[in-house]
């Protein structure tokens, strides 16, 4: 059941989903749901357990975030870690930096002089970043992401990685303006969070949040200039390489 299930269940959100529908199900079906929910607990807590911990000053930075569900975790962040040294990414951005926890993630594991501009409208990490050494490779754009967006243009950035972690709606224009303002090289690596959107992607009814990303999906999988991988990670977790 876990396996075939594994999309949307394995997800903190889908789980809250599912706890709903045992609350409004019948004896029988809520029986087999709390089976299927504990299956899916004990799945994701292997997940987590057979995955690389996260140092100390992650979980620290986790746990003082106030919107800890924003914060895409041990899971995405170690991947993210994981291609960034397979890739040897020297420059990086992020679009979407809340308190830096996948910021600092990433900049631990680039190379001394790796540099990683990361983006968000408020400058609630400036502070973790001064907590570590690594926290020097960083430079915080404060800022609507848009206008962060054209300003590198102007500068004529060209990133070896992307992560993409901020408003869902714009996430179709911010990919329009990477890719054809030449943000990201060729041979980069394209990431985006949610990207299955707590389960809801694939519902006949969207809601406009669930409808951007879809649209997000298909952009991606119509797009040749990119090859694509969609991971049913946490909330789903798009890995694309720019041909
Ligand atoms: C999901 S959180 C980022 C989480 C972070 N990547 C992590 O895992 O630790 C999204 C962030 O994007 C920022 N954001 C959303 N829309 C934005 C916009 N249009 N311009 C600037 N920042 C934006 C929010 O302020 C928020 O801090």
């Amino acid at each position: 059941m876990t396996r075939s299930g594994s999309v949307s269940l394995l997800s903190g959100w889908s789980l809250e989903q599912l706890k709903t529908l045992i609350e409004s199900s019948e004896q029988n079906t809520r029986s087999v749901l709390l089976q299927v929910q504990t299956d899916c607990k004990l799945g994701e807590e292997y997940l987590i357990k057979m995955t690389t911990n996260p140092p100390s000053y992650r979980q620290q930075i986790e746990q003082e975030t106030q919107a800890q569900n924003m914060v895409c975790g041990q899971l995405v962040t170690q991947l993210l870690q994981i291609l960034i040294r397979i890739s040897g990414a020297k420059t990086v951005l992020e679009l979407g930096t809340l308190t830096g926890y996948s910021a600092l993630a990433m900049a631990e594991v680039m190379p001394p002089d790796g540099c990683l501009i990361t983006c968000d409208r408020y400058d609630s990490a400036l502070s973790n970043f001064a907590k570590v050494p690594w926290g020097t490779k960083i430079k915080l754009k404060v800022g609507l992401i848009a206008d962060t967006l054209q300003e590198l243009v102007r500068d004529s950035w060209q990133f070896d990685l992307i992560f993409l972690d901020a408003d869902k709606r714009n996430y179709c224009n911010y990919f329009k303006t990477i890719i054809e303002q030449n943000l990201i090289r060729s041979g980069g690596i394209l990431c985006a969070d949610n990207t299955l959107f707590r389960g809801e992607v694939w519902q006949s009814k969207l809601s406009p949040y669930a409808q951007a990303i879809h649209e997000f999906n298909q952009l991606l999988a119509q797009d040749s200039r990119v090859e694509q991988v969609l991971l049913p990670l946490r909330d789903g977790l798009t890995i694309a390489y720019r041909l």
